[in-house]
């Protein structure tokens, strides 16, 4: 969700963290002071080698240098569409409103009808997740494209409504309940026909899930009172998924999909509520972002007070099976999900990276009791209801540390409020508060890198923080443009609960924002701001997409690239500039590494635009015809692996 203008800043994301202030910047206050942790940085961990080639502050060099990323750079930017570099083509592959399922209708804007919405593609991509065709292989030509439809900008999907994040609690009934059908997912059978990519129509696995789609709940929480409502009495069936930003997929071939802001939905007055501390903790407040809650009762806390706690969960989905029920996986906890992907412990148990996205929340993992179970799909289908969450302390000498959130360990106990294992993961936040973890700069997407096994850890901005909040971990006071943080896991080993971390890059201007560090040969368009989904080729490059650019100063999102390694590691250089108002969201490039697909979400979302009057009509551009948030792709013109 983008967080640029004033006028769509999260009223809720002011960070509802209460140890904030206890943070380690009271001790890195006293022992360093801020410039001499910036100046430490490049000392931690396994960096050393980088520290000679890190730079803060200083001039800007030319661009490709040692970089193995060889294509021409797009320069910084911000118009009404799209760029990629010299010699690639990009093709919109769906958009907000094509047809998903056999039956759909045609997109017509003036005429929008849950019914329709049902049926076509959602509102505001994000996450992209592919799975090959058929199932078990491991790559090809065709695939299930899963993909998360975040939120909706009301004003531009409606006309009349006006501008700005207020409009969207102006929507009537009938808009609300088309709102809650652009939300969820959607999956797609897409295929490589020659040198590009297409839907194939009324794919037996296409898919919409919405808002409303009925799910399960499985694991410790299920069936909790904390769990019941009036429409559910059992506390195991809850109906939609709201807010999938970000995801990841399962070893066995499934999609988990992360329920972010769920909190915005709701309304009524949660103070007056008996817990109304844990509401508060988790931003449910009277401040509601949208029409919901005065036209669907379950989203107002005084008729439904238990209908929030039923989001917030990792959801599983099995892309392969349209009639199998979504899963919410409360053993994953309660919190802001960005982000799930995975990756494998040395005795082939799995374990899932998690951020917290709010400012001064926090970073998780968790790890499966047991293996996973590579000849038999179908004995994996409870692996994620068993196994151990943690939360992450970063220390100030370059060690991680994971917190087991476990039930009568520590300060986890009935008489802290915490009466069982199910409380603990419906009020995860507030558990994690107990161990002391670490509050990081609005942790978004947690990824371990498939070839050095390193995790990175991007932290997209915090502008919150204050000079005495500052510590090694969260190295900046009044955070705008983010930070990358490598984890190294001890022994190789994504079931150690210790580890090193360092700072990968730090975001901003060089020479410019204070703090902001990358290879000395970045180039002027290579530097980049609020960093949020990554993803991995099969070289183990980062591509890092960004939801904050300063535009302002007529720079849009991207995607860059980046080596992990050698000498172009860290030299991020600029691959793909968003129109104007959009964030780039879900990138992926299938295993041969000839494409990435991104996702480009809320495209014209900026300060005056509307229905009417949008500040881009990308990608259509056609007269009436509104700005449609939409997956793309990326290739290079007559083949190749992208980037080089
Ligand atoms: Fe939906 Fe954390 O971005
Ligand atoms: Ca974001
Ligand atoms: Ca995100």
């Amino acid at each position: 969700m983008d967080r640029r203008s004033s006028d769509f800043v999260d009223p809720e994301d002011l960070g509802s963290n209460p140890s904030a202030e206890m943070s380690m910047g009271d001790l890195i206050g006293r022992r360093l002071g801020r410039r001499a942790a910036v100046r430490s940085l490049v000392g931690i961990g396994a960096a050393a080698a980088l520290a000679r080639e890190l730079l803060g502050g200083s001039a800007l060099a030319q661009p490709a240098g040692p970089s193995s990323l060889t294509f021409a750079e797009v320069p910084h930017g911000l118009d009404k569409t799209h760029h990629v570099p010299q010699g690639y083509d990009a093709q919109v592959l769906i958009r907000w409103g094509d047809p998903v399922v056999a039956g759909a209708p045609g997109f017509d804007p003036a005429n929008l009808t849950a019914a329709a919405q049902e049926k076509q593609f959602g509102y505001n991509c994000d996450f992209i997740g592919l799975h090959a065709l058929p199932a078990g292989s491991t790559a090809g030509d065709r695939y299930l494209m899963v993909v998360n439809h975040e939120y909706t900008n009301t004003n531009l999907m409606f006309a009349g409504l006006g501008e700005g994040r207020a409009s969207r609690t102006k929507a009537s009934k009938q808009q609300a309940e088309v709102e809650l059908a652009a939300h969820g997912g959607s999956v797609i059978e897409i295929a490589r026909d020659g040198g590009s990519w297409k839907v194939v129509p009324d794919s037996k696995y296409a898919r919409r899930i919405t808002g409303t789609t009925p799910m399960d709940v499985s694991g410790p929480a299920a069936g909790h009172d904390k769990l019941k409502t009036s429409a559910d009495p059992s506390g195991r069936k809850v109906s939609g998924m709201l807010n999938n930003c970000a995801g990841g997929e399962t070893p066995w071939g499934t999609w988990l999909t992360a329920e972010e802001n769920f909190n915005g939905y709701f309304g009524g007055d949660a103070g007056k509520l008996p817990d109304a501390k844990a509401y508060k903790r988790y931003g449910i407040s009277k401040a509601t972002w949208y029409a919901w809650a005065q036209h669907i009762d379950r989203f107002n806390v005084e008729k439904e007070p238990n209908e929030p706690n039923r989001f917030g969960w990792i959801v599983e989905i099995d892309p392969y099976d349209p009639s199998a029920a979504p899963i919410k996986r409360t053993a994953l906890g309660r919190f802001k999900h960005e982000g799930c992907h995975h990756a494998l412990t040395k005795d082939g148990r799995v374990v899932i990276y998690m951020g917290d996205d709010e400012r001064f929340d926090y970073v998780y993992k968790f790890v499966t009791a047991k293996p996973w179970n590579r000849q038999d799909r179908a004995a994996n289908r409870t692996l994620l209801d068993e196994g151990t969450l943690y939360v992450a302390r970063f220390a100030d000498d370059g060690k991680v540390e994971w917190l087991p959130l476990v039930h009568g360990q520590g300060p986890l106990t009935a008489e802290n409020g915490f009466a069982s294992q199910a409380d603990i993961l419906i009020y995860t936040r507030m558990a994690a508060d107990l161990l002391k973890a670490t509050p990081m700069d609005r942790p978004e997407d947690v990824e371990a890198n498939p070839v050095n096994g390193r995790v990175y850890v991007l932290l997209t901005n915090n502008t919150r923080r204050t000079e005495q909040q500052v510590n090694r971990a969260n190295p900046m006071a009044r955070n705008a443009h983010g930070h990358v943080i490598e984890i190294t896991p001890k022994d190789g080993d994504h079931a150690s609960t210790e580890g090193a971390w360092s700072i990968f890059i730090v975001g901003g201007r060089p020479g410019i924002d204070p703090g902001a560090r990358y290879h000395r040969a970045t180039s002027e368009n290579g530097w980049l701001s609020c960093a949020d989904n990554c993803t991995f080729d099969s070289k183990g490059r980062i591509w890092i997409a960004t939801d904050g650019a300063p535009t302002a100063a007529g720079i849009a999102d991207g995607l860059y690239g980046a080596d992990t390694a050698g000498y172009g590691r860290g030299l991020t250089r600029c691959f793909f500039q968003a129109p104007t108002g959009a964030e780039v969201c879900g990138p992926i490039l299938p295993p041969d590494d000839s494409a990435v697909f991104l996702a480009i979400q809320h495209p014209a979302e900026t300060a005056g635009s509307t229905f009417e009057k949008p500040s881009t009509r990308w990608p259509d551009f056609k007269d009436g015809m509104p700005p449609r948030p939409s997956v793309i792709v990326i290739t290079k013109r007559g083949g190749g692996v992208i980037g080089s």
